[in-house]
């Protein structure tokens, strides 16, 4: 790959690639900035360097221009991080922003309007690419937690422009790296969170990487439902069905919560998982299971871990994620966790110090780790193969 410090940035435009997908509250405010601060070591090194900085994110997955999602509270909190003067325009291309772009001195900072208001950019359209590639002489990817998808922005923007990885990005390989190539066993990964259909290539590759996979969250009651064990339901989702069928669940090193925490209306009570009534649903893993994966992770020497155990924006249902993040900060090996609403979740706690690193990737820290290559990364190595 290309290195941004070995490259002239003075009173060139510079489009950065930025992760700015953080949490917000009802009131439209950043409740977490993990992210836009993971950021602070590019977005410096170009101001310091006299760049026209012009960033670059998207936030959520939007249909179309929904304001809830807009880029503006995010802009707002860089300023008040960073204390530079942040620049905001309510687009993603077009004039105005062609016209904020023209006006930019040496060290201004741009923030343009969530990229995926355009459909253009998950579809990966080239045009789209090509129109944002246009704004700038030179482009740097630093969002490596979006490197996973092959949306215009991280996919095909190098096609059209000088490319370089950001530092956030170089930080992130170096520290993934650093566990695959050096792996110390047994290495242990948790996977909970919602989005298995995004995980299913993850849980098969860590089945061959892994010594245990631990689930829990929404993806341990799909695998429990899957495997039967959850009522008699057939699974109500034909395309998590299809999605996740291909995984071998008999596999003895992929584990499943053997009680819960279950909750229907308003009550909730502990109980095994074959246990599980009508309308009834596991929003915690129950004490046996953080007994038992405490004992897994008290022998690991390398340690995974992407979303919450539980439902943990309700203190009820956090008691079994805040198990399993003690386990891990006490235990003796090398922790890795990532994802937004683990990371959020990590500093709640107040337990950052017990990881030896924390990713801001979620889905593409799982990706990298268990050996998928990233349409991010590869785009950027293309370009270098294309330039040398
Ligand atoms: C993340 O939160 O993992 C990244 O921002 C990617 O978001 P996505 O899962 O909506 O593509």
């Amino acid at each position: 790959m290309n290195n941004l410090r070995d490259i002239d940035v003075d009173n060139k435009k510079v489009l950065v690639r930025v992760d700015f997908n953080v949490p917000l509250t009802q009131d439209l405010e950043v409740k977490d900035d993990f992210r836009i601060k993971a950021h602070l070591e590019t977005i410096n090194y170009l101001k310091d360097h006299n760049a026209k900085i012009i960033l670059i994110s998207h936030l959520g997955s939007p249909k179309g221009k929904d304001l809830s999602l807009s880029l503006e509270p995010v802009a707002a909190k860089l300023e008040e991080i960073s204390s530079y003067k942040v620049k905001f325009v309510d687009e993603t291309l077009g004039e105005k922003v062609q016209q904020a772009v023209n006006e930019m001195d040496n060290g201004d900072i741009l923030v343009l309007e969530n990229l995926r208001f355009n459909s253009e950019e998950e579809e990966n359209d080239s045009e789209f690419a090509a129109s944002l590639a246009r704004l700038a002489d030179i482009f740097v990817q630093d969002a490596f937690s979006v490197c996973h998808r092959n949306h215009a922005s991280v996919s095909s923007i190098p096609k059209y422009l000088d490319s370089y990885p950001g530092f956030l990005l170089e930080k992130e390989i170096s520290a993934l790296d650093g566990v695959i190539k050096d792996v110390k066993r047994p290495l242990i990964a948790i996977i909970g969170g919602a989005k298995i259909i995004t995980k299913t290539s993850v849980i098969e590759n860590f089945l061959n990487k892994a010594d245990a996979i631990l689930l829990g969250g929404v993806i341990a009651n799909t695998v429990l439902q899957f495997k039967g064990i959850y009522g008699n339901e057939e699974l109500r989702d034909r395309d998590t069905y299809q999605a996740i069928k291909d995984i071998d669940f008999d596999n003895p090193k992929l584990i499943v919560p053997m009680d819960g925490i279950i909750s229907k209306g308003n009550y909730s009570r502990v109980g095994s998982v074959d246990s599980i009534g009508d309308g009834e649903e596991v929003l915690d893993i129950g004490p046996e299971t953080i007994d038992y994966y405490k004992k897994i992770i008290k022998k690991a020497k390398t340690i995974v871990w992407n979303g919450p155990l539980g439902k943990v924006e309700n203190e009820i249902f956090s008691k079994g994620t805040k198990a399993i993040v003690e386990a891990i900060a006490e235990q003796d090996a090398y922790s890795i966790a990532g994802g937004g609403e683990t990371v959020s979740y990590i500093s709640e706690i107040k337990k950052e110090e017990g990881f030896n690193f924390i990713s801001s990737g979620g889905g593409a820290m799982l990706d990298y780790i268990s050996g998928k290559d990233l349409p991010g990364i590869e785009a950027l190595n293309k370009h270098y193969e294309r330039e040398n």
